[in-house]
């Protein structure tokens, strides 16, 4: 049986075994999934004595794991981070399906089109990295990317490669930039404290709100946006479930279908919203 794990800290919650098993049972593939706790100190350690035909890499570790790889697809350099583990002989090759997964999310079950919209982004980290190359392939007008450490926003827009579209902004320059079609909530502060104040002038009675986080992580962020007028709060569980059969299908070579998986989520998270990607 081939054996898969995510690993991340903390990753006790973790979804991600729940939903491979039910990608497994449909598709026929037998496979083993784990959650394995690693933090920057002993991931690399970690992931060579687990023995794994492929993993998943969550908070803190893209950008560590982009690190550690021997090769990596276009949309993981773009994104200088990696969530999708695959062997490439003794060492791994790196991809990212974070960004695919929040816009298939957003466009296929959510309906919204993405083109010649005007997006802000909160947060640099691994997350963000992930989504804001997706969301600027999908033709959005412009993405202005706002984090508690203005250098890390600079640092991805200088990755990122596209000064006519992107623009870095300190949290402190938020009541300065209008009003947005888009605003997608990719910290992780209402894990490791509180959500920032937010002004409600980023908000129109257009704007679509989408948290990447979901369950107890995502109330403050989808109450704020809801307070503000938002026409839609979503939260990141689409997200997780594309992600996740993206991940599945560079591993197995076959894409599972995603809505009754998303569904049999949904029931779950409502009834334990301390779960995790
Ligand atoms: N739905 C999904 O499929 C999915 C996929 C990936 C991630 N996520 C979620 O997205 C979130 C971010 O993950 P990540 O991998 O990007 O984590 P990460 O690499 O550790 O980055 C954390 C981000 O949150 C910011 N942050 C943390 N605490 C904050 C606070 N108190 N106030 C303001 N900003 C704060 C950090 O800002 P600094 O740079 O200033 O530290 C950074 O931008 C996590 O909660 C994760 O669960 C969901």
């Amino acid at each position: 049986m081939r054996r898969y794990a995510v690993f991340g800290s903390p990753i006790a919650h973790s979804l991600s075994p729940f939903i491979h098993a039910a990608f497994a049972r449909q598709t026929g593939i037998a496979l083993e999934y784990v959650a394995i706790e690693a933090g920057h100190g002993d991931f690399a350690e970690k992931l060579a004595a687990s023995g794994v035909d492929g993993a998943n890499v969550t908070l803190p570790l893209k950008e560590d794991a982009f690190a550690l790889c021997r090769s990596t697809s276009a949309r993981a350099q773009r994104a200088g981070a990696v969530n999708t583990l695959l062997h490439e002989g003794d060492g791994w090759r790196g991809d990212n399906t974070d960004g695919l997964g929040l816009v298939r999310d957003l466009t296929e079950r959510h309906g919204l089109d993405l083109r010649d919209r005007r997006v802000l982004l909160l947060g640099a980290g691994g997350a963000a990295r992930g989504v804001a190359p997706a969301l600027l392939d999908a033709g959005i007008h412009s993405l202005y990317i706002a984090n508690r450490t203005a250098e890390r926003a600079d640092a991805l827009a200088d990755a990122l490669g596209d000064p006519a579209r992107v623009h870095p902004r300190g949290w402190d320059a938020l009541s300065d930039l209008g009003e947005f079609d888009l605003l997608v909530n990719a910290t992780a502060a209402t894990r490791t404290g509180a959500l920032p104040v937010l002004p409600m002038a980023l908000v129109a009675p257009r704007s679509v709100a989408v948290d990447l986080n979901y369950g107890a992580s995502a109330v403050a962020f989808l109450a704020w946006a809801r307070a503000a007028g938002c026409a839609q709060a979503l939260d990141g569980l689409g997200m997780l479930v594309e992600q996740a059969a993206e991940s599945f299908s560079l591993w197995h070579g076959v894409r599972p279908e995603t809505d009754a998986v998303y569904a049999a989520l949904r029931a779950r998270v409502e009834t334990s919203p301390a779960a995790g990607d």
